[in-house]
């Protein structure tokens, strides 16, 4: 198989060595008049061939991912796979009147450019694989996500979701880390995020386990709850830290300590806080599209 890799996620490149993948290289330019250009430099003929890439903003990010998509199989590749570490898009994922399902929209331009499969880690719902026109492989982050649990070596702990929906993944990272206690908050969407009580007992310390920060505002209300509950050391633990924006740094004010969380953001790489702590998700990308091929796809 040969993985063609945007830059950005070059610290990928070593997992997929290590697995016995090679890298293919390409170019993508703009004309003058800025129309997007890509180019292949390694054949593809008849090869499996994986993409590393983002379809996140900005935009031309998911123009640029289906443009390559699509010259691979110009050039003759047998099956591209899109492996994309975070799943933009996959928060909509549900009807509302007058709106676009963003999920199944995007999945339509990946299907439609020549992507036969995703891997992607820690999808935001079941849904998304409903809505997607092609295969999907979302990878369970738990082990790694254990971590932070055991980290903390802090037998009396206990392990929250910040509403039911996450408990699933919650109570998969608290047996991955050999915790019993999980809890979770309610959480009701009126004009934000609101959390109204912890279900579950309180401890000391907590870590909250989520697939995605993105402002923050979540998880700040649920800091919030959590120290009204007595908790006094909380760690969050999640899948996709996007940080957007400034609010999420407001999380120190409200009893959290640390943030765990995956690399599938390329920008959490070159963060450099003693309170982030990144954890690396290229082996278990790099495992995946071992098995894949295994697999004869
Ligand atoms: C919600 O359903 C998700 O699981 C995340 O909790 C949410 O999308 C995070 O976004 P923000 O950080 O902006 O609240």
């Amino acid at each position: 198989m040969i993985a063609f890799v945007f830059d950005e996620f070059n610290y990928l490149l070593a997992y997929l060595r290590e697995m016995g993948l090679t890298s293919g290289d390409f170019t993508i330019e703009r004309y003058p008049n800025q129309e997007l250009r890509a180019q292949l430099k390694t054949p593809a003929r008849n090869k499996d061939c994986a993409i590393v890439g983002t379809i996140a903003p900005p935009d031309h990010n998911l123009v640029e991912f289906t443009l390559l998509t699509h010259t691979l199989k110009q050039a003759g590749a047998s099956s591209v796979v899109a492996v994309l570490p975070y799943l933009a898009y996959a928060r909509q994922d549900k009807a509302q009147a007058g709106e676009g399902l963003g999920m199944a929209w995007a999945g339509q331009l990946l299907a439609a450019s020549g992507i036969d499969q995703i891997i992607s880690v820690d999808i935001h719902s079941q849904a998304d694989a409903e809505l997607l026109p092609i295969p999907l492989k979302s990878l369970n982050p738990a082990k790694l996500l254990a971590q932070s649990v055991k980290e903390l070596h802090a037998p009396d702990i206990v392990i929250v979701a910040p509403d039911r929906g996450a408990l699933e993944r919650v109570s998969q990272t608290a047996s991955a880390a050999g915790v019993k206690r999980v809890a979770h908050l309610e959480k009701v969407r009126s004009k934000g995020v609101t959390h109204l009580k912890l279900v579950g007992e309180a401890k000391e310390k907590a870590v909250i386990v989520d697939d995605i920060l993105d402002t923050g505002e979540t998880l700040i209300s649920a800091a919030k709850q959590l120290q009204k509950a007595g908790v006094k050391e909380i760690t969050v633990a999640v899948s996709h830290a996007l940080f957007t924006g400034q609010d999420w740094q407001k999380l120190w004010r409200w009893g959290v300590k640390r943030i765990y969380c995956l690399d599938t953001i390329p920008a959490v790489t070159a963060m450099r806080s003693f309170r982030i702590k990144v954890i690396a998700c290229g082996p278990l990308l790099a495992r995946s599209l071992r098995a894949h091929l295994a697999r004869g796809r």
